[in-house]
């Protein structure tokens, strides 16, 4: 029997997962939260499939004896890889896993071209072909960006480095976009960028509202949402202080430097 007070666990492969808790937390203020960052492993979105499930599974072994009543996969890339694994793994516990929020951008724009911007694997899984079968009046354009998840994780957010990289990425697609879904967490730290490169008439997506509203959805159902003081607890497998820091600054950023 899970209770209440038990954690809300949030993965992901490094510090992106934040951009996810900052949304569950605007929505469920009294839960106790326990993110975990698997940084020492990050990227994941390079990796073979399989290696990226074991991370994944890895990661929740260790976030389960603390007493976790929900597992959040705040990472499109391990849910790709291992939600499906999870839930049969943990039945008894809430698993919710973030995807590519190409249905928000499809219902916003039926007809419309849309990028999808992810990690290699998040874009060659078979999910992602699922769920863009789904949308067959929508034009998706599957985009990768190398080397953006590594900038996120030694906190570069903004700045000339960050600027350039979605520059060349994104260069093909300057004014030929109605929509870009955000589909990796680590993403929105950098939107305002991405925004500044493809303009106005380019809408950005994310996934992490979507998700948190499903998850406290779940919570609903199952009498288990706690509406006490709130805590957040942060680890990363790296050890490392900066990147706790980081994850801290991440999780504090007043929505304008967004
Ligand atoms: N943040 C992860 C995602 O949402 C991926 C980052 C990585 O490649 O490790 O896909």
């Amino acid at each position: 029997m899970h209770t209440k007070e038990e954690y809300i666990a949030v993965f992901d492969s490094g510090v992106g997962g934040i951009s996810v808790l900052r949304e569950l937390i605007k929505q469920m203020p009294g839960e106790n939260y326990l993110y975990f960052g698997d940084s020492a492993n990050a990227p994941y979105g390079n990796r073979p499939t399989d290696e990226v499930r074991e991370l994944t599974e890895q990661a929740v072994e260790k976030m389960r004896p603390r007493g976790i009543k929900a597992l959040v996969v705040a990472c499109n890339t391990a849910t790709s890889a291992a939600v499906r694994v999870l839930r049969e793994m943990y039945p008894d516990l809430i698993v919710v896993g973030i995807e590519p929020a190409l249905k928000l951008a499809a219902d916003r724009f039926p007809n419309g071209r849309v990028g999808v911007m992810a990690t290699k694997v998040t874009l060659r899984e078979e999910k992602l072909n699922y769920l863009v079968s789904r949308f067959p009046d929508v034009q998706v354009e599957r985009i990768s960006a190398p080397g953006l998840v590594e900038l996120v994780e030694a906190g570069k957010v903004s700045g000339p480095e960050v600027e350039n990289l979605l520059k060349n990425i994104l260069a093909p697609y300057v004014g030929k976009l109605d929509a870009l879904v955000l589909g990796c967490t680590h993403y929105p730290f950098v939107a305002k960028t991405v925004s500044k490169i493809l303009g106005q008439e380019t809408e950005l997506f994310d996934g992490g509202e979507g998700t948190a509203r499903h998850t406290r959805h779940l919570l609903e159902n199952a009498g288990l949402i706690n509406d006490g003081k709130g805590s957040v607890v942060l680890e990363n497998s790296s050890g490392s202080q900066e990147l706790l820091k980081l994850s801290e600054t991440l999780l504090y950023l007043q929505e304008e430097d967004l």
